[in-house]
């Protein structure tokens, strides 16, 4: 099977004793346009920073344009690029 660009697999996240993010599965074909919709506080900045490279899952595996998170070489880089979020 073909690599995604963004290919999201069992990602956790917790700031200390709180858990942002559980089980998070994700794949997103290059040139996808996809919309994440949720409530406030529910996680959306916390995985668009993730997949952006500016923090790193606490277990999980995150590849972006074939970079493996925490990676930020210029593939991360050139991903966070592509990423336009909208307000909230
Ligand atoms: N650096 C942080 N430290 C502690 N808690 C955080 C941090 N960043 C986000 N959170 C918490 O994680 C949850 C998800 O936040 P966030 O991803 O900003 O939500 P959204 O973007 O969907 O509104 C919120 O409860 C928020 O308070
Ligand atoms: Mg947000």
């Amino acid at each position: 099977m073909a690599s995604k660009f963004i290919d999201i697999s069992k990602v956790e996240m917790r700031f200390g004793q709180f858990h942002a993010l559980s089980d998070v599965n994700l794949a997103v074909e290059q040139g996808e346009f996809i919309t994440l919709i949720g409530h406030s506080g529910c996680g959306k900045s916390t995985l668009l920073n993730l997949v952006a490279g500016l923090n790193r899952p606490t277990s999980g595996v995150l590849v972006c344009s074939g970079a493996r998170s925490p990676g930020r070489g210029r593939n991360a880089r050139s991903c966070s690029r592509t990423i336009r979020c909208c307000p909230g």
